[in-house]
């Protein structure tokens, strides 16, 4: 028997660098996934694991900020599996630039896909879990949702209200059963820092995550499978007791 044996559960930015480990790893312990991201087909991993799965995996692709997916998603866990136990919005997009230079259509965009859509989610799956009797409610937030960094004002606001909103939303659905908790990765080893880093030499690179490692206690990125394993604890029973909380799972970086 697994951790989440047979519980359904959606997890979007299902083929980025944290949401692949994050399918394969629920579907380990025992659950059945609905897998979310913005491509049509999915690809990688999760591909490999629909193919040796289907019966436990689903996957449905397109723009999380589009007013039909939620709903979509929703919909399909309880068609395919029979209910809706726990949702993960992992999807997220980063912009990374001096707050004088970021256009309203970039803090708009960041808003509308760190903010809104879990928002839309979170509408649709709470109502789902209220009437089957409760449920589990996990945001992907950031450190940058926590503390102040330079570049990272339109994130940083996005993922501030992200947190907030998943404490928010648990002082309203504690009485359907409902736990609803943030967790705020420091840096992880994903395309998303490489992307922020750009298209640079070898040289300004290596710089760049050295500094990125250099703000954690740890002195390291994050593995996607650290921040993961942290998810599965979550949705699973044995954190009968946590709802509002805003978990740093950041190697210590903002302990200083
Ligand atoms: N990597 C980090 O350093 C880091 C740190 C803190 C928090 N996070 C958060 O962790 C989560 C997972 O990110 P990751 O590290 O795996 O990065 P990633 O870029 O590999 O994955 C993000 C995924 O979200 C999907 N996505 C973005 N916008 C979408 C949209 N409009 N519709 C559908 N899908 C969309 C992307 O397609 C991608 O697959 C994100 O919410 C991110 O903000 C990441």
């Amino acid at each position: 028997m697994g951790r989440l044996q047979d519980k359904v559960i959606i997890i979007t930015g299902a083929l980025g660098g944290q949401g692949q480990i994050a399918v394969r790893r629920f579907l380990e312990e025992g659950a059945r996934v609905v897998a979310s991201d913005r491509a049509a087909d999915a690809a990688g991993d999760v591909a490999t694991l629909m193919a040796e799965q289907p019966e436990r995996l689903a996957y449905l692709g397109g723009d999380i900020c589009g007013d039909d997916l939620p709903g979509q998603l929703v919909a399909t866990a309880v068609e395919r599996f029979g209910r809706l136990d726990v949702l993960y919005t992992n999807h997220g997009m980063m912009v990374g630039k001096p707050f004088l230079e970021t256009t309203m259509g970039e803090f708009d965009a960041l808003i509308a896909t760190n903010l809104r859509a879990p928002f839309a989610l979170s509408l649709h799956a709470a109502r789902a879990m209220a009437a089957s009797g409760g449920g589990v409610i996990i945001h992907n937030s950031s450190v940058g949702g926590i503390v102040g960094f330079p570049t990272m004002a339109a994130y940083g606001a996005s993922k501030g209200g992200l947190a907030q909103l998943a404490r928010s939303m648990a002082t309203d659905l504690a009485e359907h059963g409902i736990r609803v908790n943030a967790i705020c990765p420091g840096v992880v080893d994903t395309p998303m820092p490489r992307r922020y880093v750009g298209d640079v030499g070898e040289e300004e690179r290596t710089a760049a995550f050295d500094a990125m490692a250099g703000m954690h206690l740890l002195k390291r990125l994050a593995r996607p499978e650290e921040i993961v394993n942290v998810v599965v604890f979550l949705a699973s029973d044995e954190a009968s007791f946590m709802t509002g909380a805003v978990i740093p799972v950041d190697g210590g970086l903002t302990a200083i």
